[in-house]
């Protein structure tokens, strides 16, 4: 049992020098959603604290992200939080996708899936009042003008979604 115990904790201690690397990418003022839409402060201020540390290329990391598997585990939310909406290259993207993703921040206010739950017992200042979550969903709100709709329709037409 003692032997086992050794061996487990060398191999977590090996571990510590697997690391991904950690996202840190320069603020782009021409794609950078907050810089080109210029929200009101206090929607800034949600942005930042509820959605930017993982949904953009400027997460702030705690301190236990150094840890690993920890650091596995959170890069692959900031990756795969991107892939669906991400402010750092909101400005870059086709309209009809930044027209997408209005869209489903709207969805994911309305139904309380965002910020993850891991992520709010760890960060209760993340943690979404109705009177906030409406805030940011009026916000994305005017920010839509219809062409992921439009696109969607083509894609339909086409075949290349039911
Ligand atoms: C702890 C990381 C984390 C935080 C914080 C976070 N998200 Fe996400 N988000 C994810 C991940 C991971 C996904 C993709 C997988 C999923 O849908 O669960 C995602 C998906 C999404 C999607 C796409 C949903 C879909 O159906 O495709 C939207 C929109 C979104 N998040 C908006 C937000 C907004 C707005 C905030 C802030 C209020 C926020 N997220 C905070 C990790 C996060």
């Amino acid at each position: 049992m003692k032997r086992f115990l050794y061996i487990l904790a060398a191999i977590i201690l090996l571990a510590q020098f697997i690391r991904p690397s950690k996202v840190a990418e320069p603020v782009d003022p021409a794609s950078d959603l907050i810089a080109l839409t210029k929200p009101a402060a206090e929607i800034e201020g949600l942005l930042r604290v509820a959605c930017y540390d993982c949904h953009s290329g400027q997460p702030r990391y705690p301190w236990y992200a150094n840890i690993t598997p920890v650091n596995w585990w959170l890069n692959q939310h900031i990756k795969e939080g991107r892939k669906h909406f991400d402010a750092t290259t909101w400005g870059t993207v086709p309209a009809y996708q930044r027209d997408h993703q209005a869209k489903e921040v709207m969805e994911m206010m309305e139904k309380k899936e965002m910020p993850l739950d891991s992520y709010t017992w760890t960060h209760a200042d993340a943690r979404l009042t109705d009177a906030q979550r409406k805030l940011i969903s009026d916000f994305f709100a005017a920010k839509r003008d219809g062409s992921w709709d439009v696109e969607k329709a083509r894609r339909k037409a086409a075949g290349e979604i039911k």
